[in-house]
């Protein structure tokens, strides 16, 4: 992490007041909404948004889902997430203090979702990272974020290595498939930005057949 999580917490609550506003990117749009749509969540399902922000993902999802939690290191991201969820009458929906690698949530999960914020994690806080969501034992991750497809390129949008440290896609197939995920979908939505769908099939040796 090129800066500590106070210092970022404190970075998105400055910002929280015009940040719906300021995401008006076109590939920001396309990947919050290949989130949505990937995790499908059904009525019966529990999600969970990591880093959420202003809630974005979490009540888009709401309405679907049985009940959606969203966790995120700064207050002033959540309140206004709160705020909207009241001006929206979303009520299936808590907003609360929560990290990556400890989300501060141990109840039942079926979905976790994060749409860009993994990217201010070092590779090693990611895998960390990875390893904590395998644990919530969810039956699928759908990770919307800055990542590359190619060779990193900070003059093109998305990425700024004074406070990003994205990973390339291999590195993070490498970290979900070592904790017993399965990659079932990779969107290429910028060559600096794309949705990863890993699941979990709960005893993967049922489902793959290894001719001898
Ligand atoms: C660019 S915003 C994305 C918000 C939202 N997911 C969206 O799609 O609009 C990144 C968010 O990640 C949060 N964040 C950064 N590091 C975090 C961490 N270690 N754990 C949880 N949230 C974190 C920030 O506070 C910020 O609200």
């Amino acid at each position: 992490m090129k800066k500590t999580i106070e210092e970022h917490a404190d970075r998105f609550s400055s910002i929280a007041a015009d940040y719906d506003e300021s995401q008006d990117s076109e590939e920001y749009r396309a990947c919050a909404s290949l989130v949505v749509e990937h995790a499908a969540p059904t009525a019966e399902d529990v999600v969970l948004d990591l880093g959420t922000g202003t809630g974005a993902i979490a009540l888009a999802l709401a309405p679907k889902a049985k009940r959606v939690v969203g966790r995120d290191i700064s207050e002033g991201m959540l309140e206004r997430a709160r705020e909207k969820a009241e001006a929206e009458g979303i009520t299936n929906v808590e907003f609360g203090e929560g990290r990556f690698r400890d989300p501060n949530y141990d109840g039942e999960v079926d979905v976790v979702v994060s749409n860009f914020a993994m990217h201010h994690l070092s590779d090693e806080e990611k895998r960390e990272a990875i390893a904590v969501i395998a644990d919530l034992d969810p039956d699928r991750f759908v990770l919307g974020d800055v990542m590359f497809f190619g060779e990193p390129d900070p003059e093109e949008p998305f990425y700024s290595p004074e406070v990003d440290d994205p990973a390339t896609v291999g590195e993070l197939a490498d970290a979900l498939t070592d904790e017993g995920f399965v990659l079932t979908a990779v969107e290429r939505v910028h060559d600096q930005v794309g949705v990863l769908v890993a699941e979990r099939f709960g005893d993967a040796g049922d489902r793959i057949s290894v001719e001898e």
